[in-house]
Protein backbone atom coordinates (compact mmCIF):
# COMPACT_ATOMS: atom_id res chain seq x y z
CA UNK A 1 0.00 0.00 0.00
CA UNK A 2 0.98 3.73 -0.77
CA UNK A 3 2.59 5.12 2.03
CA UNK A 4 0.54 8.25 3.39
CA UNK A 5 2.56 11.47 3.69
CA UNK A 6 1.94 12.87 7.17
CA UNK A 7 -1.52 14.63 8.63
CA UNK A 8 -0.20 18.12 8.68
CA UNK A 9 1.92 18.22 5.54
CA UNK A 10 0.96 20.93 3.26
CA UNK A 11 0.57 20.36 -0.44
CA UNK A 12 0.86 24.07 -1.98
CA UNK A 13 1.73 25.81 -5.20
CA UNK A 14 4.47 28.74 -5.76
CA UNK A 15 4.56 31.89 -8.05
CA UNK A 16 6.32 35.54 -7.89
CA UNK A 17 4.67 38.97 -8.27
CA UNK A 18 6.82 40.04 -11.51
CA UNK A 19 6.02 36.47 -13.13
CA UNK A 20 2.65 36.51 -13.23
CA UNK A 21 0.53 40.09 -12.18
CA UNK A 22 1.28 42.10 -14.92
CA UNK A 23 -1.02 45.14 -14.77
CA UNK A 24 3.12 46.77 -14.99
CA UNK A 25 1.59 50.23 -14.93
CA UNK A 26 -2.00 50.64 -13.61
CA UNK A 27 -3.13 51.65 -9.93
CA UNK A 28 -0.07 53.63 -9.25
CA UNK A 29 2.22 50.68 -9.31
CA UNK A 30 6.17 51.91 -9.13
CA UNK A 31 9.24 50.42 -11.95
CA UNK A 32 10.91 47.77 -10.87
CA UNK A 33 14.63 46.92 -12.88
CA UNK A 34 12.47 44.13 -14.63
CA UNK A 35 10.50 46.74 -16.42
CA UNK A 36 13.34 48.23 -18.03
CA UNK A 37 15.91 45.57 -18.66
CA UNK A 38 14.13 44.02 -21.87
CA UNK A 39 13.47 47.22 -22.98
CA UNK A 40 15.38 50.05 -25.21
CA UNK A 41 16.07 53.89 -24.81
CA UNK A 42 12.51 54.66 -25.72
CA UNK A 43 10.70 52.25 -23.91
CA UNK A 44 10.01 49.60 -26.85
CA UNK A 45 10.87 46.01 -25.63
CA UNK A 46 13.80 44.68 -27.01
CA UNK A 47 12.37 40.97 -25.52
CA UNK A 48 9.66 39.58 -23.89
CA UNK A 49 8.56 41.61 -20.99
CA UNK A 50 6.18 41.17 -17.62
CA UNK A 51 3.69 44.17 -18.78
CA UNK A 52 0.83 41.81 -19.14
CA UNK A 53 2.25 37.91 -17.80
CA UNK A 54 -0.57 36.38 -16.99
CA UNK A 55 -2.73 38.98 -16.03
CA UNK A 56 -3.19 37.75 -12.60
CA UNK A 57 -3.77 41.26 -11.20
CA UNK A 58 -7.35 41.02 -13.08
CA UNK A 59 -8.10 37.55 -12.62
CA UNK A 60 -7.15 36.40 -9.27
CA UNK A 61 -10.19 35.97 -8.41
CA UNK A 62 -10.44 32.84 -11.08
CA UNK A 63 -7.56 31.85 -10.45
CA UNK A 64 -8.05 31.64 -6.83
CA UNK A 65 -11.11 28.85 -8.15
CA UNK A 66 -7.96 26.83 -10.21
CA UNK A 67 -6.44 26.46 -7.03
CA UNK A 68 -9.13 25.35 -4.88
CA UNK A 69 -9.95 22.90 -7.78
CA UNK A 70 -6.72 21.53 -7.81
CA UNK A 71 -6.67 21.23 -3.34
CA UNK A 72 -4.20 23.44 -3.04
CA UNK A 73 -3.85 24.04 1.02
CA UNK A 74 -1.55 26.67 0.69
CA UNK A 75 0.00 29.27 -1.78
CA UNK A 76 3.04 30.82 -2.28
CA UNK A 77 3.05 34.34 -4.33
CA UNK A 78 5.10 37.53 -3.58
CA UNK A 79 4.40 40.61 -3.01
CA UNK A 80 5.24 43.77 -5.37
CA UNK A 81 7.67 45.88 -3.66
CA UNK A 82 6.37 48.94 -6.01
CA UNK A 83 3.08 48.15 -5.68
CA UNK A 84 3.18 49.20 -1.81
CA UNK A 85 5.90 52.02 -2.43
CA UNK A 86 5.83 52.95 -5.99
CA UNK A 87 9.07 54.78 -5.11
CA UNK A 88 10.66 52.25 -2.92
CA UNK A 89 9.75 54.16 0.54
CA UNK A 90 7.90 57.41 0.98
CA UNK A 91 3.97 57.32 0.12
CA UNK A 92 2.22 53.87 0.40
CA UNK A 93 0.17 53.57 -3.07
CA UNK A 94 -3.60 52.33 -1.20
CA UNK A 95 -4.31 50.59 -4.59
CA UNK A 96 -1.17 48.12 -4.48
CA UNK A 97 -2.07 47.30 -1.01
CA UNK A 98 -6.19 46.86 -1.44
CA UNK A 99 -4.57 44.13 -4.42
CA UNK A 100 -3.02 42.13 -1.61
CA UNK A 101 -5.66 42.49 0.85
CA UNK A 102 -8.20 41.64 -1.38
CA UNK A 103 -5.82 38.36 -2.76
CA UNK A 104 -5.45 37.26 0.86
CA UNK A 105 -9.17 37.64 2.26
CA UNK A 106 -10.15 35.56 -1.21
CA UNK A 107 -7.28 32.83 -0.56
CA UNK A 108 -8.84 32.68 3.16
CA UNK A 109 -12.42 32.71 2.12
CA UNK A 110 -11.57 29.57 0.12
CA UNK A 111 -9.56 27.38 2.20
CA UNK A 112 -6.22 28.50 1.14
CA UNK A 113 -3.16 29.50 3.44
CA UNK A 114 -2.01 32.60 2.03
CA UNK A 115 1.85 32.67 2.63
CA UNK A 116 4.11 36.07 1.00
CA UNK A 117 7.73 36.23 -0.13
CA UNK A 118 8.68 40.10 0.94
CA UNK A 119 11.61 39.94 -2.35
CA UNK A 120 11.20 38.06 -5.32
CA UNK A 121 13.69 39.58 -7.41
CA UNK A 122 11.97 42.51 -8.69
CA UNK A 123 13.66 45.30 -6.56
CA UNK A 124 12.36 48.97 -7.13
CA UNK A 125 14.04 51.07 -10.20
CA UNK A 126 14.49 53.59 -8.14
CA UNK A 127 17.16 51.38 -6.10
CA UNK A 128 18.48 49.96 -8.83
CA UNK A 129 20.09 52.55 -10.00
CA UNK A 130 21.81 53.12 -6.97
CA UNK A 131 23.37 50.12 -7.24
CA UNK A 132 21.08 47.90 -5.98
CA UNK A 133 21.78 45.39 -2.96
CA UNK A 134 25.58 46.37 -3.02
CA UNK A 135 24.43 49.60 -1.76
CA UNK A 136 23.25 49.31 2.33
CA UNK A 137 21.07 51.96 2.22
CA UNK A 138 18.82 49.63 0.16
CA UNK A 139 18.35 47.31 3.25
CA UNK A 140 17.34 50.26 5.49
CA UNK A 141 14.41 50.94 2.81
CA UNK A 142 13.69 46.82 2.32
CA UNK A 143 13.06 46.68 6.46
CA UNK A 144 10.79 50.02 6.49
CA UNK A 145 8.80 47.74 3.23
CA UNK A 146 8.89 44.52 4.97
CA UNK A 147 7.37 46.72 8.23
CA UNK A 148 4.77 47.80 6.29
CA UNK A 149 4.37 44.22 5.30
CA UNK A 150 3.77 43.31 8.86
CA UNK A 151 1.64 45.73 9.78
CA UNK A 152 -0.85 45.35 7.00
CA UNK A 153 -1.12 41.84 6.22
CA UNK A 154 0.45 39.84 9.41
CA UNK A 155 -2.87 39.25 10.55
CA UNK A 156 -3.78 37.19 8.06
CA UNK A 157 -0.42 35.92 6.62
CA UNK A 158 1.16 33.73 9.25
CA UNK A 159 4.51 32.14 6.93
CA UNK A 160 6.83 34.83 5.98
CA UNK A 161 9.76 34.03 3.17
CA UNK A 162 12.44 37.16 3.93
CA UNK A 163 14.58 36.81 0.05
CA UNK A 164 13.79 34.87 -2.57
CA UNK A 165 16.89 32.80 -3.46
CA UNK A 166 20.03 35.51 -2.69
CA UNK A 167 22.32 33.55 -5.10
CA UNK A 168 21.04 34.50 -7.82
CA UNK A 169 20.73 38.37 -7.30
CA UNK A 170 23.92 38.19 -6.10
CA UNK A 171 25.76 36.13 -8.69
CA UNK A 172 23.81 36.58 -11.76
CA UNK A 173 25.16 39.92 -12.85
CA UNK A 174 28.04 41.33 -14.17
CA UNK A 175 29.84 42.69 -11.14
CA UNK A 176 33.37 41.48 -9.99
CA UNK A 177 33.55 38.68 -7.59
CA UNK A 178 34.43 40.34 -4.45
CA UNK A 179 31.28 42.83 -5.22
CA UNK A 180 29.08 39.86 -5.48
CA UNK A 181 29.99 38.25 -2.03
CA UNK A 182 29.41 41.85 -0.56
CA UNK A 183 25.54 42.07 -2.15
CA UNK A 184 25.78 38.32 -1.02
CA UNK A 185 26.31 39.74 2.35
CA UNK A 186 24.12 42.68 2.51
CA UNK A 187 21.15 40.26 1.50
CA UNK A 188 22.27 38.24 4.75
CA UNK A 189 22.10 40.80 7.11
CA UNK A 190 19.01 42.11 5.72
CA UNK A 191 17.76 38.86 6.31
CA UNK A 192 18.55 38.79 9.23
CA UNK A 193 17.08 42.50 10.30
CA UNK A 194 13.84 41.61 9.10
CA UNK A 195 13.29 38.62 11.28
CA UNK A 196 14.29 40.81 14.51
CA UNK A 197 11.95 42.81 13.22
CA UNK A 198 9.18 40.22 12.91
CA UNK A 199 9.81 38.90 16.11
CA UNK A 200 9.68 42.06 18.08
CA UNK A 201 6.35 42.67 15.75
CA UNK A 202 2.85 43.17 17.47
CA UNK A 203 1.94 40.56 14.80
CA UNK A 204 4.71 38.53 14.71
CA UNK A 205 3.27 35.04 15.79
CA UNK A 206 3.84 33.02 12.48
CA UNK A 207 6.75 31.77 10.94
CA UNK A 208 9.64 33.18 8.61
CA UNK A 209 12.39 31.81 6.80
CA UNK A 210 14.44 32.31 3.74
CA UNK A 211 14.10 31.04 0.53
CA UNK A 212 17.57 29.02 -0.95
CA UNK A 213 18.09 27.55 -4.39
CA UNK A 214 19.97 24.53 -3.52
CA UNK A 215 21.23 21.85 -5.59
CA UNK A 216 23.74 18.35 -4.56
CA UNK A 217 26.81 18.75 -5.75
CA UNK A 218 28.63 15.69 -6.53
CA UNK A 219 32.05 14.71 -8.11
CA UNK A 220 32.41 13.21 -11.83
CA UNK A 221 34.54 10.49 -10.10
CA UNK A 222 35.81 9.26 -6.41
CA UNK A 223 39.03 11.19 -7.64
CA UNK A 224 40.51 13.50 -4.95
CA UNK A 225 40.74 16.29 -6.93
CA UNK A 226 37.03 15.96 -8.78
CA UNK A 227 36.12 16.22 -4.78
CA UNK A 228 37.60 19.04 -4.26
CA UNK A 229 35.78 20.66 -7.12
CA UNK A 230 32.41 19.35 -5.90
CA UNK A 231 33.49 20.82 -2.42
CA UNK A 232 33.83 24.35 -3.45
CA UNK A 233 30.75 24.52 -5.79
CA UNK A 234 28.78 23.16 -2.85
CA UNK A 235 30.66 26.10 -0.90
CA UNK A 236 29.51 28.59 -3.77
CA UNK A 237 26.02 27.68 -4.01
CA UNK A 238 24.77 26.16 -0.83
CA UNK A 239 27.03 26.57 2.55
CA UNK A 240 27.92 30.46 1.52
CA UNK A 241 23.87 31.20 2.23
CA UNK A 242 23.28 28.17 4.15
CA UNK A 243 26.16 28.56 6.97
CA UNK A 244 25.17 32.24 7.91
CA UNK A 245 21.46 31.74 7.98
CA UNK A 246 21.48 28.57 9.65
CA UNK A 247 24.82 29.20 12.14
CA UNK A 248 25.71 32.66 12.14
CA UNK A 249 29.07 31.92 10.48
CA UNK A 250 30.58 31.86 7.00
CA UNK A 251 31.95 28.92 5.73
CA UNK A 252 35.93 28.40 6.34
CA UNK A 253 37.64 26.73 3.04
CA UNK A 254 35.27 29.33 1.57
CA UNK A 255 36.57 32.37 3.21
CA UNK A 256 39.71 30.95 2.66
CA UNK A 257 39.11 30.01 -1.19
CA UNK A 258 38.04 33.89 -2.05
CA UNK A 259 40.88 35.37 0.36
CA UNK A 260 43.39 33.70 -1.25
CA UNK A 261 42.29 34.69 -4.58
CA UNK A 262 42.26 38.62 -3.40
CA UNK A 263 38.50 39.06 -3.81
CA UNK A 264 37.51 41.55 -1.75
CA UNK A 265 34.85 42.14 0.66
CA UNK A 266 33.57 43.21 3.98
CA UNK A 267 31.85 40.90 6.44
CA UNK A 268 31.91 42.23 10.25
CA UNK A 269 31.23 40.22 13.57
CA UNK A 270 28.33 42.08 14.65
CA UNK A 271 26.86 41.10 11.29
CA UNK A 272 27.23 37.44 12.38
CA UNK A 273 26.22 38.54 15.90
CA UNK A 274 22.85 39.98 14.38
CA UNK A 275 22.55 36.39 12.48
CA UNK A 276 23.31 34.18 15.49
CA UNK A 277 20.78 35.86 17.38
CA UNK A 278 17.94 36.26 15.34
CA UNK A 279 17.54 32.48 13.79
CA UNK A 280 14.82 31.97 11.23
CA UNK A 281 11.84 29.50 11.84
CA UNK A 282 12.33 26.87 8.27
CA UNK A 283 14.66 26.92 5.67
CA UNK A 284 12.70 26.97 2.04
CA UNK A 285 14.49 25.05 -0.55
CA UNK A 286 14.03 25.77 -4.16
CA UNK A 287 15.49 22.26 -5.62
CA UNK A 288 15.45 21.86 -9.55
CA UNK A 289 18.47 19.82 -10.13
CA UNK A 290 21.86 18.82 -9.11
CA UNK A 291 25.13 19.15 -10.23
CA UNK A 292 28.58 16.96 -11.30
CA UNK A 293 31.16 18.25 -11.06
CA UNK A 294 35.16 17.68 -12.29
CA UNK A 295 38.07 18.96 -11.96
CA UNK A 296 39.38 21.93 -13.92
CA UNK A 297 42.55 23.24 -13.15
CA UNK A 298 42.49 26.67 -15.44
CA UNK A 299 39.43 27.12 -14.21
CA UNK A 300 39.35 29.59 -10.69
CA UNK A 301 38.27 30.68 -8.42
CA UNK A 302 36.42 26.86 -8.38
CA UNK A 303 38.38 24.89 -10.47
CA UNK A 304 35.57 22.95 -11.37
CA UNK A 305 33.35 22.31 -14.92
CA UNK A 306 29.88 20.78 -14.85
CA UNK A 307 30.03 17.50 -16.48
CA UNK A 308 26.66 16.78 -18.39
CA UNK A 309 25.65 13.27 -17.78
CA UNK A 310 24.83 11.23 -21.12
CA UNK A 311 22.03 9.11 -19.83
CA UNK A 312 20.21 11.61 -18.13
CA UNK A 313 17.22 13.20 -18.97
CA UNK A 314 17.21 16.83 -18.94
CA UNK A 315 14.55 20.04 -19.08
CA UNK A 316 13.99 22.74 -21.52
CA UNK A 317 16.08 24.75 -19.08
CA UNK A 318 19.32 22.40 -19.29
CA UNK A 319 19.07 21.15 -16.41
CA UNK A 320 19.07 17.06 -15.12
CA UNK A 321 16.14 14.91 -13.41
CA UNK A 322 17.67 13.62 -10.35
CA UNK A 323 14.83 13.21 -7.92
CA UNK A 324 17.09 11.27 -5.60
CA UNK A 325 19.22 14.31 -5.18
CA UNK A 326 16.90 15.83 -3.38
CA UNK A 327 16.46 13.26 -0.48
CA UNK A 328 20.39 13.50 -0.45
CA UNK A 329 20.25 17.24 0.05
CA UNK A 330 17.54 16.49 2.76
CA UNK A 331 19.60 14.52 4.53
CA UNK A 332 22.50 16.90 4.47
CA UNK A 333 20.66 19.52 6.09
CA UNK A 334 19.23 17.25 8.55
CA UNK A 335 23.02 16.47 9.61
CA UNK A 336 24.88 19.19 9.38
CA UNK A 337 22.10 22.19 9.92
CA UNK A 338 20.14 20.99 12.90
CA UNK A 339 17.50 18.98 11.27
CA UNK A 340 15.68 22.54 10.77
CA UNK A 341 12.67 22.61 9.77
CA UNK A 342 12.55 22.52 6.09
CA UNK A 343 10.09 23.50 3.27
CA UNK A 344 10.30 22.62 -0.43
CA UNK A 345 8.86 26.19 -1.80
CA UNK A 346 9.85 25.51 -5.09
CA UNK A 347 10.13 22.46 -7.67
CA UNK A 348 9.05 21.80 -11.35
CA UNK A 349 10.49 21.44 -14.39
CA UNK A 350 10.25 23.43 -17.68
CA UNK A 351 9.22 20.80 -20.43
CA UNK A 352 7.37 21.27 -23.87
CA UNK A 353 3.64 20.50 -23.42
CA UNK A 354 1.71 18.66 -26.28
CA UNK A 355 -2.11 19.96 -26.42
CA UNK A 356 -4.22 17.18 -27.75
CA UNK A 357 -8.23 17.43 -28.08
CA UNK A 358 -7.94 20.63 -25.79
CA UNK A 359 -6.08 18.40 -22.95
CA UNK A 360 -2.39 19.07 -22.39
CA UNK A 361 -0.31 16.41 -22.20
CA UNK A 362 2.99 16.81 -20.26
CA UNK A 363 4.23 13.43 -18.69
CA UNK A 364 7.46 14.41 -17.89
CA UNK A 365 6.46 16.94 -15.74
CA UNK A 366 3.63 14.81 -14.05
CA UNK A 367 6.43 12.41 -13.19
CA UNK A 368 9.18 15.13 -12.60
CA UNK A 369 6.63 15.74 -9.35
CA UNK A 370 5.73 12.48 -8.49
CA UNK A 371 9.43 11.29 -7.86
CA UNK A 372 10.36 14.69 -5.87
CA UNK A 373 7.51 14.09 -3.88
CA UNK A 374 8.50 10.09 -3.77
CA UNK A 375 12.25 11.70 -2.66
CA UNK A 376 10.62 13.77 -0.07
CA UNK A 377 8.54 10.60 1.58
CA UNK A 378 11.89 8.97 1.83
CA UNK A 379 13.12 11.93 3.82
CA UNK A 380 10.35 12.08 6.10
CA UNK A 381 10.37 8.50 6.89
CA UNK A 382 14.31 9.12 7.69
CA UNK A 383 13.62 11.84 9.75
CA UNK A 384 14.18 14.77 7.80
CA UNK A 385 11.43 17.48 9.08
CA UNK A 386 10.24 18.58 6.04
CA UNK A 387 6.29 19.74 6.54
CA UNK A 388 5.81 21.50 2.98
CA UNK A 389 5.61 21.03 -0.16
CA UNK A 390 5.32 23.88 -3.34
CA UNK A 391 5.20 22.85 -6.96
CA UNK A 392 6.69 25.64 -9.26
CA UNK A 393 4.74 27.31 -10.88
CA UNK A 394 1.07 27.37 -10.24
CA UNK A 395 0.83 28.77 -14.10
CA UNK A 396 2.87 28.79 -17.05
CA UNK A 397 4.52 32.37 -16.36
CA UNK A 398 7.77 35.01 -17.24
CA UNK A 399 10.96 33.00 -16.98
CA UNK A 400 13.09 36.29 -16.55
CA UNK A 401 15.64 36.58 -18.93
CA UNK A 402 14.04 33.67 -21.08
CA UNK A 403 10.63 35.68 -21.30
CA UNK A 404 7.81 33.03 -22.11
CA UNK A 405 9.48 30.77 -23.98
CA UNK A 406 9.78 28.19 -21.13
CA UNK A 407 6.85 26.99 -19.70
CA UNK A 408 7.20 25.22 -15.88
CA UNK A 409 3.20 25.53 -15.07
CA UNK A 410 0.63 22.77 -13.40
CA UNK A 411 -2.00 25.22 -15.12
CA UNK A 412 -1.25 26.36 -18.82
CA UNK A 413 -2.04 30.10 -20.30
CA UNK A 414 -2.35 31.19 -23.50
CA UNK A 415 -0.59 34.17 -23.56
CA UNK A 416 -3.31 35.25 -26.46
CA UNK A 417 -6.39 34.75 -25.17
CA UNK A 418 -5.27 34.73 -21.16
CA UNK A 419 -7.07 31.01 -21.39
CA UNK A 420 -6.25 29.00 -18.29
CA UNK A 421 -6.14 24.98 -18.58
CA UNK A 422 -5.32 22.93 -15.85
CA UNK A 423 -2.59 20.29 -17.56
CA UNK A 424 -2.22 16.43 -16.90
CA UNK A 425 0.58 17.34 -14.28
CA UNK A 426 -1.88 19.57 -12.25
CA UNK A 427 -4.45 16.80 -12.44
CA UNK A 428 -1.67 14.05 -11.01
CA UNK A 429 -0.82 16.71 -8.10
CA UNK A 430 -4.55 16.88 -7.89
CA UNK A 431 -4.70 12.99 -7.61
CA UNK A 432 -1.50 13.30 -5.18
CA UNK A 433 -3.22 15.69 -2.43
CA UNK A 434 -6.74 14.39 -2.64
CA UNK A 435 -5.14 10.77 -1.86
CA UNK A 436 -2.37 12.55 0.46
CA UNK A 437 0.02 9.21 -1.31
CA UNK A 438 1.46 8.68 -4.49
C1 LIG B 1 12.95 31.22 -9.18
C2 LIG B 1 11.77 31.41 -10.08
C3 LIG B 1 12.09 30.84 -11.45
C4 LIG B 1 12.37 29.37 -11.31
C5 LIG B 1 12.75 28.66 -12.60
C6 LIG B 1 13.70 29.96 -9.38
O1 LIG B 1 15.00 30.28 -9.70
O2 LIG B 1 12.59 31.46 -7.84
O3 LIG B 1 11.46 32.75 -10.10
O4 LIG B 1 11.09 31.07 -12.36
O5 LIG B 1 13.38 29.13 -10.39
O6 LIG B 1 13.90 29.19 -13.15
Amino acid sequence: MAHKFPKDFIFGAATSAYQIEGAAFEDGRGQTMWDVIHRDQEGKPTQDVGDIACDHYHRYKDDIKLMKELGLQSYRFSISWVRIYPQGAGEINPLGVNFYQNLIDELIKNGIEPTATLWHGDLPLVYDEKGGWLNPEVIEHYLNYAKTCFDLFGDRVKIWYTHNEPWCAAFLNEHPLGDQLQIAHHLMIAHARVIKLYRNHLNGDGKIGIVLNLGKQYPKTFEKMDQFAARNVDGFVNRWFLDPVIKGEYPKDMMELYRKQGHHFIIESKDLDELKRYPMDFLGINMYSRGVQSYAPFNPPFYAQDYHMPEAIYTEMGWEVCPSSLYELLMDIKEKYHNIEVFITENGAAFKDEMIDNKIHDPLRADFIKKHLEAVQKAISHGVNVTRYYAWSLFDNFEWGLGYSKRFGIIHIDYETQKRTIKASGYCYQRIIQKRSL
